[in-house]
């Protein structure tokens, strides 16, 4: 089994190039943003109170999110590995996903941390809105969650740079070079399906 880590801030491209990851090496894709924007589209009550947070650009608390994955990961009994997109994104998460991991026998591998400087982040986000109808993206909310992401993700960098499975990868080539970028690293665990 290999477990890949998708870090990176908003917009920095990890729905992207997990959707490429997930065809080129057959890799379960676990996107919390995805699993609470079809709790919200559901009108859940998870939905319900998780949409609070992500209109405001704010993170959903960590026991709404935690709780969440688990059941994915038991889901997928048979998946070649996972690959975790927009999880974890505090230190907590992260912890719980160790712990979590550990009690089924496997671990994370690898943590590809995408870098793009905060102009475009913005660009692509703003860009990405006019059609996206997601109601995170438009310039105000976008603010917060880069700012949320500096005060409460960015550590998670650090604690995954202290196991030595941290790869920082410059994001911001075209998607086909960034996604080049990646598949060196994971070719070192994981070889492509044909
Ligand atoms: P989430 O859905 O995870 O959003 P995000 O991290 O803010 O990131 P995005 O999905 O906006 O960007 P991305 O990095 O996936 O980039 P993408 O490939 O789409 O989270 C949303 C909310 O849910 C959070 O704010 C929070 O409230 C909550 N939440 C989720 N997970 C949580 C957790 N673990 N804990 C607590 N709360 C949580 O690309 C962006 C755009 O750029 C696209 O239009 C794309 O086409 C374009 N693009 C991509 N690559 C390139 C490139 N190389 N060149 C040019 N354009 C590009
Ligand atoms: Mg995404």
């Amino acid at each position: 089994m290999f477990n890949l880590i998708l870090f990176g801030p908003p917009g920095s491209g990890k729905g992207t190039q997990s959707e490429k990851i997930v065809s080129t090496y057959q890799l379960q894709h676990i996107s919390t943003g995805d699993l609470l924007r079809d709790e919200v589209s559901r009108h859940t009550p998870l939905g319900i109170e998780a949409k609070k947070f992500m209109d405001q650009g704010m993170l959903v608390p960590d026991e709404v999110v935690i709780g969440m994955i688990s059941g994915k990961i038991d889901a997928s009994p048979d998946a070649r590995g996972f690959i975790f997109d927009g999880f974890p994104r505090t230190s907590n998460q992260a912890e719980a996903l160790d712990k979590l991991l550990e009690f089924k026998n496997t671990t994370i591998h690898l943590v590809l941390a995408l870098e793009v400087p905060e102009n475009d982040l913005i660009t692509r986000l703003v860009n990405r809105g006019i059609t996206s109808g997601r109601s995170d993206d438009n310039e105000e909310v976008i603010t917060k969650r880069i700012k949320e992401y500096h005060a409460k993700t960015e550590p998670v960098a650090k604690y995954y740079n202290g196991q030595g499975k941290l790869e920082r990868v410059p994001g911001n080539n075209t998607i086909d070079q960034t996604f080049q970028l990646l598949t060196k690293h994971i070719n070192k665990y994981l070889l492509p399906v044909a």
